[in-house]
């Protein structure tokens, strides 16, 4: 097969999606041509994984600008001086880590980041992958009849049940290490239930249960069986990828093409990464 690639290697991941991406170094000025590739490889494989960049703050924000501008977070406190980088902590004694549940990053937003870039710097010995769900291969998958049923409807995203005054953190912030900041701000908005990518004009599931409330427009009951039957669908195997960690390794995801999921199965071991998002556009 011809490869598209001439300036990077790729290497697949075992799964419907993922690529290892070589010949980049990080801490380098990245050329446009090399850029255009990452890209392209980006938008093919929607997670993409580099080994071994040993960058500092300033060379994580620059490679992440090259995709657009920034994202500060509403919720995780920033690292000192570097207001779009957080830090995602977990110390040995915490027995809840961030991002323990299938899901796309701040889907309560209006315009949810479109892309996060993840570098670890401690990594636990055994255990700590993340998993990586293909929603594309999961909204192909569907009946006609589902997907003819899930044209239009939407559903309703609130950063309540996890940020909110009485949400998930409020009672478990002693809990985990990450400095999140809690507030009496929620936010809501509607999305629709399957999103098209902008960049690829490819349809996906984009649903997670963290985020979402309910469905608009129908009943309630009948939603909470359909969001069911989608989060059930969506964690199948068949749609998923593992990436596994070593120090200094960074994943980049498509948060509007590809679930995450952050295996909580190291306890009693540290795990620390940083972390830099870029904004995105309002799902359509
Ligand atoms: C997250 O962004 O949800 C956490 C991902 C990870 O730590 O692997």
């Amino acid at each position: 097969m011809k490869s598209n690639y001439k300036l990077i290697q790729i290497k697949p991941l075992i799964g419907p999606h993922g690529a290892e991406i070589g010949g980049v170094n990080l801490q380098d000025e990245i050329s446009d041509a090399i850029f255009a590739e990452i890209h392209q490889a980006f938008l093919q494989y929607k997670v993409i994984v580099f080994r071994d960049q040993n960058i500092d703050y300033q060379q994580h924000i620059n490679f992440g600008k090259r995709f657009g501008k920034l994202f500060i977070h509403p919720y995780v406190s920033s690292i000192n001086n570097y207001p779009e980088i957080i830090r995602l902590l977990k110390e040995p004694n915490d027995t809840i880590n961030n991002g323990g549940a299938l899901h796309f990053d701040l889907t309560f937003l209006k315009q949810p980041p479109k892309a996060s870039i993840l570098r670890l710097i401690d990594v636990p010995k055994n255990g700590g992958d993340t998993m990586f769900s293909c929603m594309y291969a999961a909204y192909d998958a569907l009946s006609e009849s589902m997907k003819k049923y899930l044209d239009g409807l939407r559903g309703l995203h609130t950063s309540a049940k996890l940020f909110g005054p009485t949400g998930y953190y409020s009672h478990n912030m002693s809990k985990n290490s990450t400095a999140i900041k809690l507030n009496e701000m929620d936010f809501i908005t509607t999305h629709p239930l399957v999103r098209t990518n902008p960049e690829t004009g490819k349809k996906g599931l984009f649903v997670n249960s963290g985020y979402v409330e309910r469905i608009m427009d129908i009943p309630i009951k009948e939603g909470n069986h359909i969001l069911e039957f989608l989060y059930h669908h969506c964690a199948q195997s068949e749609f998923s990828t593992r990436v596994r960690w070593k120090k200094d390794t960074i994943t980049m995801w498509d948060n509007r093409s590809a679930m995450h999921y952050a295996l909580n199965d190291y306890q009693g071991q540290r795990r620390e990464g940083i972390r830099v998002s870029i904004e995105g556009d309002r799902p359509y």
